[in-house]
């Protein structure tokens, strides 16, 4: 028995029941959804700094533009005027989007991660914005992550596509997907799946300081069932967070799961964005390097390795490029750390802003190491070269290894000769 005895119906159609997350900003590029789609799955792109990947995918300058705009306003800490550019935004997303699902040639399909914690200094008009134009542009499917809001089913409503396109909400406990239930039958929209991420899954985490540690995703996942059960609720659920083997996978496939969400194992594979060498810190990683910190200014908690450079940061906020989390009255954590830290630098002139780190800039940079917990057993999953690097696997190679293996075992790719 193995993932492949199994298919995701969804929508009168059916995919390979593996879905590979949305990773930000950037790092689930659409080389590396396009291949979950190629192979039959689905592959998240995530909307994250869009303008921003726009400008280094296509050579658009919307973030110099609008650091241009709002340069004089740089030493202010009041960032409130500095709006994001709706007609621009749309055009971005639509660009990002459309590079994406226009390459499509499997039977899959591509979502996109939409983290509603990214409320750039508008919340409700830049989501709608976000969200609309990724339905114009043709998506697939939207997953909500990170600030689940009740008033988004709301927000696009309207639009043509809202009762075609496929909806999807992550959770990471029954009480915050019993909330959102009830909006969206009050709207007559139920989500068409449900990811529920568990305490191990990387970038941002759905759990507070005191329970991650406690939680377990078997549990929360057995326990949705239980709920959408007695709810009469036919809605298909899907497990992430620490499915490592292609035997994790079925097991929660015979538990009831019509799918299941990995990213980790897909960090390292050569179609994702992170940079070759960052790859090889992951591989490299044992379980000692790993985290969850504070660090992230949204509030909520995150996993990275400590070796993450944006751990480091002592830099002066950039919300005049970026500032895709700035609230709404155009405040972020990180700034008021700036600051404090500013006012009170040592002798020398060094400020070290501890506590909050530019997720903003370390994202862009690709200086955030964020992972999962498994990032640990990454080097079960590949071959040591003779050089001593790591050999990166393709998106396929991880992709058949979780169809195909059975019994824990791990398929390594096949050896790559150095040239
Ligand atoms: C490097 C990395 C970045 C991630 N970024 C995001 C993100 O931007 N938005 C999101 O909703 N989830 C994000 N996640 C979570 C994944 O989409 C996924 O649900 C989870 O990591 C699956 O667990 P696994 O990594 O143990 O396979 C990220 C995960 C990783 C490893």
């Amino acid at each position: 028995m193995n993932v492949n005895n199994f298919r995701f119906k969804l929508g009168g159609k059916e995919f390979v029941p593996i879905m590979i997350g949305g990773m930000g900003v950037n790092i689930s590029t659409s080389e590396l959804a396009l291949s979950a789609e190629r192979l039959g799955g689905i592959g998240h792109i995530s909307d994250a700094e869009v303008m921003y990947v726009c400008d280094t995918m296509f050579g658009t300058n919307y973030t110099a533009e609008r650091r241009k705009l709002y340069i004089e306003n740089g030493s202010n800490r009041d960032k409130s005027i500095e709006q994001f550019d709706l007609v621009q935004l749309a055009e971005a997303q639509k660009r990002f989007v459309a590079h994406t699902v226009n390459k499509k040639t499997g039977n899959g399909a591509i979502f996109m991660n939409c983290m509603e914690k990214l409320t750039m200094n508008n919340s409700s008009a830049t989501l709608k914005v976000r969200l609309e134009a990724a339905m114009d542009a043709g998506i697939d499917g939207i997953t909500l992550a990170a600030g689940l809001n009740l008033r988004t089913l709301d927000l696009i409503s309207d639009h043509e596509r809202f009762r075609d396109v496929k909806l999807g909400i992550i959770i990471s406990s029954v009480r915050a997907l019993g909330i959102f239930l009830k909006r969206a039958v009050r709207l007559e929209r139920l989500p068409d799946y449900i990811v529920v991420e568990g305490p191990l899954a990387g970038g941002h985490l759905g759990f507070g300081p005191d329970d991650w540690q406690t939680q377990n995703l078997r549990d929360i996942f057995i326990e949705t069932l239980d709920f959408l059960k007695k709810e009469n609720l036919d809605i298909p659920v899907i497990p992430a967070g620490g499915i490592f083997t292609g035997t994790d996978a079925t097991e929660y496939l015979q538990m009831g799961a019509s799918a299941v969400q990995v990213a980790t194992r897909f960090t390292i594979a050569k179609e994702a964005g992170l940079p070759k060498d960052v790859k090889q810190h992951y591989i490299n990683a044992g379980d000692d390097d790993i985290e969850v910190n504070t660090a992230s200014p949204t509030g909520y908690l995150m996993r990275m390795l400590k070796q993450s450079p944006t751990l480091q940061y002592g830099m002066r906020p950039n919300c005049e490029a970026l500032g895709y989390l700035l609230d709404n009255s155009g405040k972020c954590a990180y700034i008021d750390d700036f600051y404090a830290s500013f006012e009170s630098r040592s002798a020398d002139g060094k400020t070290n802003a501890k506590g909050h780190t530019c997720l903003c800039i370390g994202m862009a940079r690709y200086d955030c190491w964020t992972c999962g917990q498994t990032t640990s057993r990454l080097k079960e999953t590949t071959n040591r070269l003779p050089d001593g690097s790591w050999q990166l696997p393709s998106a396929e190679d991880i992709f058949h290894d979780y169809l195909l293996s059975e019994n824990h075992s791990i398929r390594l790719p096949e050896i790559e000769k150095l040239p």
